[in-house]
């Protein structure tokens, strides 16, 4: 008998049938958003379940599917999971990582350029017929090409923007990482370590790339923000909740800072109310890895970790190894 596993969201459909030769697959192409309670009834019986990033698995999940054994998130971030629940209750996690890196920071580098050069306003104003004539101030941004990059969160997809801005455009970048990075990686970069203080005060263009979690839960917020230049632009491409979105619509307001680029926010798909008012903000629905070969390819790595695990016992890409120890 196959083993069963649930798809909690709509996924390709490819995929879907590549799992199906090897397990009795219950999918949502519905893509209804389940309760939890709706999610543990859909998880009886079920050894694996595929996730996308939002679903919760936590220890009153755990505690009530007690035959699951692996969750493989379509995403790199994996805060929907409680890994120390889990590892407790010897379910493996898995992410998708690596498949999304260059995609992801291609997304993070245009916003940056759509925030400095205020594109979006640009386009709201011609959209609106505001367009009249040409004037030697209209739409003033800001440079990238030699500004200094600053980057928070300097892992693979850091690393990618960091490459982009010092190689391809002539920025000075600077960074700051919980650990620092080796001197090669460093050079590669071309990137320089610096304190988080100083990092908020020297970038020209300051990028979030580090992972969420309570320690990095308002990162940014109206302290950090006062101290950046009031010409610098803020873009987030990591998760919603390392930045204040109300402190940061107020930043904003008050030109505390010049402009943001958000790829992510608090609560999403809800965006804070007063984001939607200020005109210098570049506002994208978490779409940093959406290119049909990228998503593919998450969709593809979630679903060999399921194969991997519960059919080889070798699972390719998992967050708490310890639980595979024999
Ligand atoms: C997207 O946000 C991801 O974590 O893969």
């Amino acid at each position: 008998m196959k083993p069963k596993i649930l798809i909690a969201r709509a996924i390709f459909p490819e995929v879907i049938a590549k799992l199906a030769q090897h397990f009795d697959v219950t999918s949502n192409q519905e893509d209804v958003l389940w309760t939890q309670p709706e999610m543990i009834e859909q998880l009886a019986g079920k050894q694996g379940v595929f996730t996308t990033g939002g679903e919760r698995i936590d220890a009153t999940l755990l505690a009530q599917c007690p035959q699951l054994k692996i969750c493989a998130n379509m995403a790199v971030g994996y805060n929907n999971f409680d890994l120390d629940a889990m590892s407790a209750a010897g379910v493996l996690a898995t992410n998708a990582p690596d498949v999304l890196t260059e995609t992801t920071a291609d997304l993070g580098f245009a916003l940056l350029m759509a925030t400095a050069r205020r594109m979006a306003e640009g386009e709201h104003f011609l959209r609106a017929g505001l367009w009249t004539r040409w004037r030697y101030d209209m739409f003033i941004g800001a440079d990238v090409h030699g500004a200094t990059l600053g980057i928070l969160g300097m892992g693979r997809i850091g690393q990618a923007i960091a490459r982009r801005g010092a190689h391809g455009f002539g920025m000075k970048v600077i960074y700051h990482n919980r650990t620092r990075l080796d001197a090669t990686t460093e050079a590669e970069c071309k990137a320089a370590y610096v304190g988080k203080e100083e990092l908020l005060r020297t970038a020209d263009h300051l990028v979030l790339v580090l992972p969420y979690s309570a320690s990095s839960h308002h990162a940014i917020g109206a302290a950090e923000l006062a101290q950046m230049k009031p010409t610098a632009t803020l873009v987030n491409v990591a998760r919603g909740g390392i930045v204040d979105d109300a402190a940061l619509a107020l930043a904003l307001r008050n030109r505390v800072i010049a402009a943001a680029g958000l790829d992510v926010f608090e609560g999403e798909p809800k965006v804070h109310p007063d984001l939607l008012t200020v005109p210098n903000v570049v506002l994208t629905p978490h779409i940093g890895s959406a290119t049909l070969p990228t998503r593919l390819a998450m969709a593809n790595l979630a679903a060999d970790n399921l194969i991997g695990y519960l059919v080889h016992q070798k699972p390719l890409t998992p967050l708490n190894p310890a639980i595979l120890a024999p």
